[in-house]
């Protein structure tokens, strides 16, 4: 059996029909950043199902730099909303005072709810894939990392699970509190778990924080 993060089932290629297309499409539409969860439990089952989609993400030189760190004790979980607790006191002090106000009121985390918590990290020592693609551009084992985590959000979101990625953290401090292996970079903590509320529109844009710009401003032709 092939080694990876599904087993194989068929080999022949799929046909996507156009059904299929507009369901993929409105699972682009749905998907949020969701910082709102029940606490009702995830099942472990579920949780397996969308850390394998994440590993089945591309990955430079096919190297998987992705690790994942359960986090569900209770010391390791107060350390994460401690540091997040500094770092966004810090955030909201450097705003501008016209925008300090509106920042206060934006709910930018739900560590406190969210009953699945992963802490997503960069091995930036793997030895997998023998160096290729990194030669230049040693950040790609990075953003490998981070479509490992674009594609959890995704199935997650196709389970109704919520995903909440919090980044208003001390990312040495994280990676010092979970005692990860030296050279593992953190790139995304997550929240997981079933939303309170669904919307189709982000909870920023909402909240008056920031507008959705339109697309062609940001396709440029040569
Ligand atoms: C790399 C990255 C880091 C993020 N960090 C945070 C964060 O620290 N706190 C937060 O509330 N949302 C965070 N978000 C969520 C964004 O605010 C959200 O994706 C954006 O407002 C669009 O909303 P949507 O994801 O619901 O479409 C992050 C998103 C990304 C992609």
């Amino acid at each position: 059996m092939a080694a990876g993060a599904f087993a194989p089932v068929d080999a022949e290629p799929p046909v996507f029909s156009p059904a299929f297309r507009r369901e993929l499409e409105t699972l682009f539409r749905w998907r949020r950043d969701v910082r709102r969860f029940e606490t009702t439990a995830v099942p472990e089952r579920v949780v397996a199902q969308v850390i394998r989609a994440a590993a089945s993400a591309p990955s430079v030189g096919l190297s998987e730099p992705w690790r994942f760190v359960r986090v569900g004790s209770r010391a390791a979980r107060a350390a994460v909303a401690a540091n997040f607790e500094e770092m966004n006191a810090l955030a909201l002090a450097a705003q501008p005072s016209d925008r300090r106000a509106l920042y206060a009121r934006l709910k930018l985390a739900g560590l406190r709810e969210a009953p699945v918590q992963l802490a997503v990290f960069c091995d930036e020592a793997a030895p997998q894939g023998g160096g290729l693609g990194i030669a230049t551009m040693p950040e790609m084992r990075r953003y490998s990392v981070v479509c490992a985590v674009m594609q959890m959000w995704l199935a997650a979101r196709a389970r109704d699970l919520g995903v909440g990625w919090i980044s208003i953290l001390d990312p040495h401090r994280v990676a010092r509190d979970l005692a990860v292996p030296e050279g593992w970079s953190l790139v995304a903590y997550l929240c997981l778990g079933y939303p309170i509320e669904e919307h189709i529109d982000p909870e920023l844009s909402r909240a008056g924080w920031q507008a959705r710009q339109s697309l062609p401003d940001r396709v440029l032709h040569r």
